[in-house]
């Protein structure tokens, strides 16, 4: 077994990503490649699922050729994705029936307030976990057959098929039109608002309350497990896991003892905190979701804060508004002064989700004066991440009663130690890095290596962790609350924007 590779897939919200791992979690190889966000309209938010499919098979060859390994090297691949993105595909042609709508898109605030109807925004959530909100996938799917002319009919006689990424990748991946298997793992079925997170399986009235056609969805299969063997280029190699990124970032970070929690602080933050083998439910605007389920084993719960904008700031921040060429400008920019000059910047682009859950907040920037420069706005981008972080950590605290010694950190934005530094400050705790820095597809591949036996179970796989890099708090405790105040007036002047 000294040879055994496994590959994932990190299928993202900007990019698809493969890495090769060897048997001790070290990364053998990287391929990355962004694909186009396409925005029709303000609030709407899509992805090309054929273009994805190509990215995704190009990077795969691209980290295989990196490493060196022909595709019959790989004991198994693994997949994981960004979550609640929807795509309907034709199955006699493999067709996506309409560009994939992301999970940052809004177009079904309306339907959701529709649905909620006099029972409100938690008419599901005892059985789902999930408020009734646009980040979800069941709605968008309703959006769909309400909306591309003649898709319902089409639905309802079952030739089109339902997936968030994963399915759609493992569709293709093990045959597409020629027996593609059609499935989803547990954790991206939690996110739909269609599953029933006691059984684990498709809710039948929710579907009949969204209109959506049972026929279209996927099986829902554990998240590692041999789903089927791929076919094309990567011919006999199974196809092994499937996870959310962020929980597989939670399986990355070997947090699989009950009271573990990790950030990933990418396009968005999603924090989740592992409750065990039983559901947690929230009374402060957390989402209860499924962290992972191995084999037929029970599977293990989280609680999660999810914060839609986090890293897209920065972009927006490049892109949108020119400010920094490149994201890493900003910790440059940011340390040239010393604190945000009085500015806050609440980026509620989508909406505001945890612990709000509010589709009318929109962004706002607040505390301008003529002493602001582009610096202090750059601090106020970075702050912004950490303070929706001491959020969601206040809202797992009073859910759980679980106050957290420590936060394991991971994703793109932890290379920004001035922003590690005020989010140790804002929470009041040391922020830990790992050494593997790329957990989610560790997390996958974890997940893919124990189906086929590459790994015998956690404990092993906790072995590998190891801590790169520590942020203590420096913050004196009444700064630290005077500007939290100062935060969540500014989160109270983007509420009620949209109607
Ligand atoms: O729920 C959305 C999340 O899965 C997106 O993750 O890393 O692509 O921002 P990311």
């Amino acid at each position: 077994m000294t040879d055994s590779f496994v590959a994932a897939i990190d299928q993202g919200t900007t990019s698809s990503r493969c890495i090769v791992f060897d048997r001790h979690g070290a990364v053998v190889a990287v391929d990355r490649r962004e694909h186009r966000q396409i925005f029709p309209k303000p609030g709407w938010v899509e992805h090309d699922a054929t273009e994805i499919w190509c990215k995704v098979q190009a990077v795969v060859a691209g980290a295989l050729a990196k490493a060196g390994l022909e595709p019959d090297r790989l004991s198994a691949l693994g997949i994981t994705n960004q979550r609640e993105t929807t795509v309907l595909w034709d199955r006699a042609t493999g067709k996506p029936v309409h560009n994939a709508i992301v999970w940052q898109d809004t177009r079904t605030s309306a339907l959701c307030a529709r649905l909620g109807g006099t029972d409100g925004q938690d008419r599901f959530r005892d059985t789902t976990g999930l408020p009734l909100a646009s980040y979800f996938s069941g709605p968008k799917a309703a959006w769909l057959l309400d909306n591309v002319p003649g898709l319902r009919v089409r639905a309802e006689r079952g030739e089109i098929a339902f997936g968030t990424i994963d399915s759609w990748l493992v569709w293709n991946l093990t045959g597409g039109v020629e027996g593609g298997v059609h499935v989803t793992d547990v954790t991206n079925a939690s996110r739909t608002l269609l599953m029933d997170l006691e059984t684990l399986d498709w809710d039948r009235s929710i579907l009949e309350a969204m209109d959506l056609p049972a026929v279209m969805l996927p099986r829902i299969r554990p998240s590692s497990e041999v789903y089927g063997t791929a076919v094309g280029p990567l011919r006999g190699v199974p196809v092994a896991s499937a996870l959310g990124d962020q929980q597989a970032a939670l399986f990355g970070q070997a947090c699989y003892d009950p009271g573990t929690a990790k950030n990933t602080y990418g396009t968005g933050s999603f924090l989740l905190l592992n409750t065990g083998e039983r559901p947690v439910p929230s009374k402060n605007g957390l989402i209860t979701t499924v962290g992972y389920r191995i084999g037929e084993q029970a599977p293990v719960y989280c609680l999660e804060g999810s914060i839609a904008i986090t890293g897209a700031l920065v972009q927006w921040f490049r892109d949108q508004l020119g400010i920094i060429r490149s994201a890493d400008e900003i910790e440059t920019l940011a340390a040239s002064v010393e604190d945000n000059g009085g500015a806050y910047i609440v980026p509620a682009f989508s909406g505001l989700f945890a612990p709000y859950w509010r589709s009318d907040a929109r962004g706002v920037v607040t505390g301008l004066t003529r002493y602001v420069t582009k610096a202090h706005l750059a601090r106020a981008v970075l702050e912004a991440t950490s303070w929706q972080t001491r959020e969601v950590v206040d809202a797992m605290h009073q859910d759980s009663g679980v106050r957290i010694s420590s936060l394991k950190v991971d994703g793109g934005m932890t290379v920004n130690g001035l922003l590690m530094q005020h989010q140790a400050d804002v929470l009041g705790v040391p922020v830990i890095r790992p050494e593997v820095a790329e957990t989610t597809c560790l997390g996958a591949a974890y997940a893919a290596g124990l189906a086929t036996g590459v790994w015998s179970g956690p404990d092993e796989l906790k072995a590998h962790w190891r801590r790169d890099a520590e942020w203590r708090p420096r913050m004196a405790a009444a700064a630290r609350e005077r500007e939290y105040g100062k935060w969540r007036r500014a989160v109270e002047r983007s509420l009620g924007w949209e109607d």
